[in-house]
């Protein structure tokens, strides 16, 4: 598989639950390479950018007004298949289901307070990295 980058985001929860060492270090151990990182708030028009798919939808007020409740750990990651490695280190969205061994299946609380975001395709990647990092 190819290079890629991909952008990923460790959530308000995770940031407060002193969870960033390990995120980081997780990323690493896989052979990936931290090419940006921010500690910072998300504002109210990048989580709008990030999140336009899901607009309209029930949990849409929910999540903008997580992701931009507290400072967030912003990052382009790089390396073979990083897009789709970065989302098997994640695990499912939902806490519940993912499997343990996974940063959500580890650390994930509920649906809303699920640690960590990750863009789910190269084309994703890059408008986002474009959204957090211009
Ligand atoms: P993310 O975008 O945050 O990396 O998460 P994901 O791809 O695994 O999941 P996605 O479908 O893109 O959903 C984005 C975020 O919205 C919340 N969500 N709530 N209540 C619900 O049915 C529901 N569905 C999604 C989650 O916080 C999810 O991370
Ligand atoms: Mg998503």
């Amino acid at each position: 598989m190819a290079v890629q980058r991909t952008y990923t985001m460790i959530k308000p929860d995770g940031v407060r639950n002193g969870h960033i060492g390990e995120i980081v270090n997780r990323f690493e151990r896989a052979g990936l390479t931290i090419e940006q990182m921010r500690l910072e708030m998300v504002t109210p028009e990048q989580a709008k950018a990030n999140y336009a798919e899901h607009e309209g939808k029930p949990f849409y007020e929910g999540l903008i007004a997580y992701v931009t409740s507290g400072p967030v750990v912003k990052m382009v990651v790089s390396g073979e298949g990083a897009v789709y490695k970065v989302r098997s280190l994640m695990g499912a969205t939902n806490p519940a289901d993912a499997a343990p061994g996974t940063i959500r299946g580890d650390f994930g609380l509920t649906m809303d307070e699920n640690v960590i975001h990750g863009s789910d395709s190269p084309e994703s990647a890059e408008r986002e990295i474009g959204v957090f990092f211009g």
